[in-house]
């Protein structure tokens, strides 16, 4: 039976199947997974020729290589032979890789190169055959995209407005540029990756589900989702949003304020700052790191990036790395610590957001009611100078304009 998404998607409400129907899962992939843009990592994790990290795109593994002549490239981790996994270590630097199963081995950009005992291929030392690449791999401010697409819209025109959230971040270096060098932690969730996408962008429940995290340690977080809070939801299109709290850290108008410290704390990396960027360095100390959820698998988190991974209808591998300023060495220390504080393995607010996610999918195993309601804030939503649809910091806007795109591609996926 074919599934009519826009039955199951509607404006203010989505039904329970999307999150728990296996049929779902596969054509997710398809339609969204193997043909848009997803973020699989970033340039500076393989800086040297030779360099590479293993990494994911949904369900496939995938190594990113520096190739000699410095090219990133994405190869897909499947020998030619019979299809064991061509690279074990994580990461590593190396010209070639070599099958365990029976020793094939390939260049780091693929081509195989040899394999034992060729009599048995007719003394043939060079078969047609190599590692598969992914069709398309780009970057935007150092972060590495793949499209198993051969053909579809570039990155630019993916990331769209986006775009200018990962600038935001480079800007908070001294050199321009974000390095995620600090390696990664990954936190597997038995629940479905849309219920990760939607807490992202859910300025709701920090509330209630930090409330003892925030009260414990004197967080103001809490306050800059209230309902007096003046920041907001956008909903930037594309299925990306962001929670925009510069409103809120303009107001107090502190520099480093947003990174919870003061000027006096960091005083290398401001004076670092305000030589570069004259004026403007108040503006940027002022209004900090953005809070963006990228369509459909980067969230930036200020100071953590987190990569989604969905590997079954109710299972998601979410993976998180400090943001490392390139040139601000006194500061990447503090966002390490940050990061692995809030999201590490002993973190405080991963660990609870992901009891959410988890219990949610529990809940969904339950058939009535049959959907799940986003309509909060639908009456209070309005466009801003830049044409974004906008609602207030607690409300349902970005995950709206998530379902929106998504049924989008879901439906055009369909018509292929
Ligand atoms: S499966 Fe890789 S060498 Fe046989
Ligand atoms: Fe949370």
């Amino acid at each position: 039976m074919t599934v009519q998404y826009s039955e199951l998607i509607q404006p203010e409400r989505v039904h329970g199947s999307l999150y728990t129907d296996p049929s779902i899962f596969a054509e997710e992939l398809e339609r969204i997974w193997y043909r848009t843009w997803v973020c699989v990592g970033h340039v500076s994790e393989v800086a040297r020729p030779g360099d590479y990290v293993r990494k994911n795109v949904a369900a496939q593994d995938v190594i990113m290589t520096r190739s000699t002549d410095g090219e990133v490239g994405l190869l897909l981790n499947r020998c030619a032979h019979r299809g064991n996994l061509v690279c074990e270590d994580r990461r590593g630097n190396s010209s070639s890789f070599r099958c365990p199963y029976h020793g094939w081995t390939y260049r780091n950009t693929g081509e195989l190169l040899g394999y034992p005992y060729n009599q048995g291929y007719g003394g043939k030392n060079k078969l047609e055959l190599g590692l598969g690449r992914v069709p398309r791999v780009d970057t935007y401010q150092g972060f590495v995209f793949a499209s198993f697409a051969a053909e579809g819209p570039t990155l630019k025109e993916h990331l769209g407005a986006a775009a200018g959230e990962l600038d935001r971040l480079a800007r908070l270096s001294p050199e321009g540029e974000v390095e995620l060098t600090a390696g990664w932690l990954r936190h597997r969730a038995k629940a479905n990756w849309k219920l990760l996408v939607e807490n992202e962008t859910d300025g709701y429940h920090p509330q209630f589900v930090h409330g003892s995290v925030f009260s414990v340690t004197g967080s103001p977080i809490g306050a800059l989702y209230s309902d007096k809070s003046t920041a907001v939801t956008r909903d930037l299109g594309g299925g990306h949003s962001e929670n925009d709290l510069r409103p809120e850290f303009r107001r107090a108008a502190r520099p480093m304020g947003w990174f919870g410290t003061s000027e006096a704390r960091v005083p290398d990396y401001v004076a670092k700052m305000r030589a570069l960027h004259g004026e403007q360095a108040e503006e940027i100390l002022i209004e900090g790191a953005p809070h963006v959820m990228v369509f459909p698998n980067l969230f930036i988190a200020e100071i953590s990036v987190f990569t989604i991974q969905p590997t079954a209808v109710d299972e998601t591998v979410q993976n998180v790395t400090a943001v490392q300023l390139k040139g601000a060495p006194e500061m990447n220390r503090r966002l390490l610590s940050q990061c692995v504080g809030s999201v590490g393995p002993a973190g405080m607010l991963l660990a609870d957001d992901s009891e959410m996610y988890e219990r949610n999918q529990r809940g969904m195993a339950a058939r009535r009611p049959e959907w799940l309601d986003i309509r909060r804030g639908v009456g209070r939503e309005r466009i801003d100078e830049n044409g974004f649809r906008i609602g207030a910091a607690n409300d349902e806007t970005g995950m709206r304009g998530f379902w929106a795109h998504y049924r989008g591609l879901m439906e055009e996926g369909a018509a292929q």
